[in-house]
């Protein structure tokens, strides 16, 4: 047994198995439980069900300070900070659904000597809805912000840490405030709503970024200029900086459609009507639309127009294809008549259910072949390594829309294909 204060976490998906590795790689003892016994079973034989680089190795090597269990007993006997990962997708409305954390808080029951750390997104006040019928009930927020493909590095080198905790649970926060001390990010100690904002805000801010840069790409196709050079310009502004300039088919995955309709949902539910996000929200949804109405300038009508998307995860180094885009283009493309074909280095076997009706290709190449026009979805590396001299002679047609400004430009035109990017 190690010295280190022992973890528990509570649901073993992509969350709970990096923050409970990682913690095992700071030399804690974990116990990590999740109600899935298949999934329990599968990572008690050191197999990982999740695709996150680094994160293999780092089980592999903490294995005897890592244990799976389906019960909650197990953990409550042997740890005192209990961090809750289980998942909150959103409802209908938009809301987040909380019935799962609600399930892990009245498992805990009254205990004084245990506190709940939030890792999950949840709406602003939750944390206070939680503690206000538990008096001495440990609470501390202590949102995630991992990258999917970068979470092992993000985890252990944090730009911050977030630790909201009530009066009364400052002796806690302690604890936890500890716990992340050897990673050396700063560790913001604040109140349980402001900490809960300061995730959905975050998350909130970079879909903001993303759609404003994706409304000046579509400006800039209007009126002559490129959006790459304008977002080198732009970002070099200290206040501004580089990140999250670059234009595309728009954002997707587990967190920002979530959190920010999560945060618009939340503001009108108190009254706040908050117009900024509302419109966040319709230029994502109209660059999947726009790129629709490009293919439709380049082939006219799409009925029985075979086109083939590279790529299916919402991003690349990732087999998550939670709100990927590439899901919505292949529905929307079929409901215009065309034929969809599509491929992902990864990401299909995920993705297959959701992909009724497209043709699976194994190879990019074939995935193109005969093909009308190719819609580069993901920007894996493997599509910008392609033999595209190969690629034109096996489409049908050489339309190349290139979802994320990923490919050589100059390149491909060069090469006889009728190139085009997102404001470029
Ligand atoms: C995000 C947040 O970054 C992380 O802090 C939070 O905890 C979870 O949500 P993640 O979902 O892994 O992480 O993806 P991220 O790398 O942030 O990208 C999100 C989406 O935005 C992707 O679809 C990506 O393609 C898109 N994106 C990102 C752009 O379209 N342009 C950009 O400039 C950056």
């Amino acid at each position: 047994m190690s010295a280190q204060e022992p973890i528990g976490v509570i649901g073993a998906g992509w969350v709970g198995l990096v923050t409970a590795t990682c913690f095992a790689e700071l030399g804690h003892e974990v116990h990590c439980r999740d109600i899935v016994a298949e999934k329990v079973e599968t990572l008690r034989n050191g197999r990982v069900p999740i695709h996150e680089p680094g994160l293999n190795e780092l089980i592999e090597r903490n294995r005897e300070r890592l244990h799976f269990t389906t019960e909650m007993g197990d953990v409550l006997s042997n740890a005192h900070l209990l961090f809750c990962c289980v998942d909150t997708p959103p409802t209908y409305s938009g809301d987040a659904d909380l019935s799962r954390v609600e399930t892990v808080v009245s498992e805990i029951g009254d205990s004084t000597d245990h506190a709940i750390v939030m890792k999950s997104t949840v709406p602003v006040g939750t944390g206070r809805a939680i503690t206000r019928e538990r008096e001495g009930f440990g609470y501390i927020s202590n949102p995630e912000f991992l990258k999917e493909g970068t979470a092992v590095e993000d985890f252990m080198h944090p730009d911050r840490v977030v630790v909201g905790a009530s009066a009364e649970s400052q002796g806690f926060a302690d604890r936890v405030a500890a716990l992340y001390e050897p990673l050396g990010g700063a560790i913001v100690r604040t109140d349980v709503a402001s900490a809960e904002m300061i995730k959905l805000a975050s998350n909130a801010f970079l879909a903001t970024k993303i759609s404003f840069i994706n409304e000046i790409a579509n400006v800039s196709e209007e009126l002559g200029a490129d959006v790459s050079e304008v977002a080198r310009g732009m970002g070099l502004d200290s206040r501004i900086g580089p990140q999250f300039l670059r234009a595309g088919i728009g954002y997707g995955g587990s967190c920002f459609p979530k959190d920010v309709s999560a945060l618009k949902q939340l503001a009108g539910n108190s009254g706040y009507h908050f117009q900024l996000l509302t419109a966040v929200i319709e230029v994502n949804e109209l660059q999947k639309r726009r790129t629709i109405g490009k293919l439709q300038k380049h082939l006219g009508s799409l009925v029985n127009k075979e086109i083939a998307l590279l790529g299916v995860a919402f991003k690349p180094d990732t087999d998550d294809v939670r709100e990927a885009p590439a899901l919505v283009l292949a529905a929307r493309l079929q409901g215009e008549g065309a034929h969809v074909r599509v491929y992902d280095p990864i990401a299909l076997e995920r993705a297959r259910e959701m992909l009724t009706g497209s043709t699976i290709c194994d190879s990019a190449l074939e995935a193109v072949d005969g093909a009308d026009a190719v819609v580069l979805v993901t920007e894996w590396s493997e599509f910008r390594d392609l033999d595209w001299d190969l690629v034109r002679e096996r489409m049908a047609n050489p339309v190349v829309l290139d979802g994320r400004n990923f490919l050589d430009a100059d390149a491909l035109r060069a090469a006889g294909f009728t190139y085009e990017g997102v404001g470029r």
